[in-house]
């Protein structure tokens, strides 16, 4: 069978083709000689699994994708709290390359706008070794090396004349310690890294699937530090158009001045669409069409929320042992986190009654989140302190090492049979 998906992505781009409104950027002069009618679309599921549709192996440069990914680099080098100190998270409400800065602390707004991803640059290793770190770290979550297009570099160079005035601002607050130009230029070759949309989709795929490419396997960061990126993302990742993105799209996304845009949503996938006419805010027209489509087609909306809590508990029964024995067995299923275990504790402790043996059957659990390991392994504990005899059944090892404390550790089997 052929899959639809691929005729889906192609049908979202004869949808968004038609328009041809907004402009190619023109203050950076290499970038206003592109094909405005290039359009691609790629999606990657986490696992690895790449759509693609239109133009998604042609080259283009990074701009302003670069910055959630330098992001991610420093706060995975100098934690959460330093970056903070020197970046703030708010969303601006303004345009990329305002010139503000925080009341009083100095601190850029955020790390989307120019003026805090120059800053952002700079908290990456040293200056002599940093543009080799930021392409390393790049390529990492593309899943193989990437170039710099030294032209659209020279170009840029050579009317960052806002820029340069940002890295000034910075300079006079001390916010940047180093030289305003050298900053500058190594923001701008950042900015210079050539990328296609497949290359964007599998980058955005890294973040949807907590920090590891899908297809090299390589942990870039971690889910801590994904986690502060795409939050970052969500609230400002689209500038001054950003609640407008995130109630009518609604997942985690980033737009550079080339053409692009990325999204991504966790655990299932990321997204990059291209084309090189833009918007107002600097967002290319049809990405935007393209990432709205598919949000609505494919109910990606991050607030249109699974319901967890009510799919935990698949069944309840109480089965009769052949030596007369009762076992009253909860049978599990799905991913469990805080609301599918409060439904778990929730329904024991409001039970009138309770076999004298409880047999939590996990075979149909995916995954456990940690609170939800330690509310179940709570929930043992106190099912034995009350006198009753505990089983899991675990054949997979969804609840690795089930150590409840107070000596308190149930007997784990494969199967329902087994427990008795
Ligand atoms: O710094 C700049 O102005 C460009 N190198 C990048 C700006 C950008 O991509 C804004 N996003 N839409």
């Amino acid at each position: 069978m052929r899959s639809p998906i691929p005729d889906y992505l192609d049908e979202v781009l004869r949808a968004c083709a038609p328009d041809a409104s907004g402009a190619v950027a023109d203050y950076i002069p290499e970038l206003a000689r592109v094909d405005p009618s290039l359009l691609g679309l790629c999606v990657s599921t986490v696992d690895g699994a790449v759509y693609e549709a239109g133009d998604t192996r042609t080259d283009f440069t990074i701009q302003s994708i670069s910055k959630p990914f330098v992001y991610a680099l420093a706060l995975a080098e100098r934690g959460l709290d330093a970056v903070l100190a020197e970046v703030d998270v708010e969303p601006s409400g303004e345009a990329f390359d305002e010139l503000s800065l925080e009341q009083g602390s100095g601190r850029p707004l955020n790390p989307m706008i120019n003026a805090g991803a120059l800053v952002v640059h700079t908290l990456v290793g040293d200056p002599v070794t940093r543009f080799d770190r930021i392409l390393a770290g790049l390529s990492a979550f593309a899943g193989h090396p990437l170039e710099v297009d030294e032209a659209a570099y020279r170009s840029e160079t050579e009317t960052a004349f806002r820029n340069y005035a940002i890295a000034n601002m910075l300079r006079s607050h001390g916010t940047i310690r180093e030289a305003p130009e050298q900053v500058v230029l190594g923001y701008t070759r950042q900015c210079a890294v050539r990328v296609t949309a497949r290359d964007l989709a599998l980058m955005a795929a890294t973040l949807a699937n907590g920090g590891t490419n899908p297809l090299t396997g390589d942990q870039v960061v971690d889910e801590v530090v994904v986690r502060q990126t795409l939050s970052v993302m969500a609230t400002s990742g689209m500038y001054d158009a950003a609640g407008d993105w995130t109630s009518t799209v609604g997942f985690p996304a980033k737009s550079g001045v080339s053409g692009a845009i990325i999204g991504a949503l966790p655990g299932q996938l990321g997204i990059a669409a291209f084309s090189p006419r833009l918007d107002r805010h600097g967002h290319s027209v049809r990405a935007v069409e393209a990432c709205r489509r598919l949000s609505h087609d494919m109910g990606l909306h991050m607030m249109d929320a699974p319901q967890p809590a009510r799919a935990t508990i698949r069944r309840t029964h109480t089965v009769q042992h052949a030596d007369g024995g009762e076992a009253t067995v909860y049978a599990l299923h799905g991913s469990i986190q805080f609301a599918g275990a409060e439904r778990l504790v929730r329904d024991l402790a409001d039970a009138a009654e309770l076999a004298p043996e409880v047999v939590l059957d996990l075979s149909r659990v995916h995954t456990v989140n940690e609170v939800a390991r330690r509310m179940l392994l709570e929930v043992v504990r106190r099912l034995v302190r009350d006198g009753h005899l505990v089983v899991l059944v675990d054949p997979e090892e969804t609840l690795p090492d089930p150590d409840c404390g107070d000596g308190v550790r149930p007997r784990v089997v494969a199967t329902v049979a087994e427990a008795h």
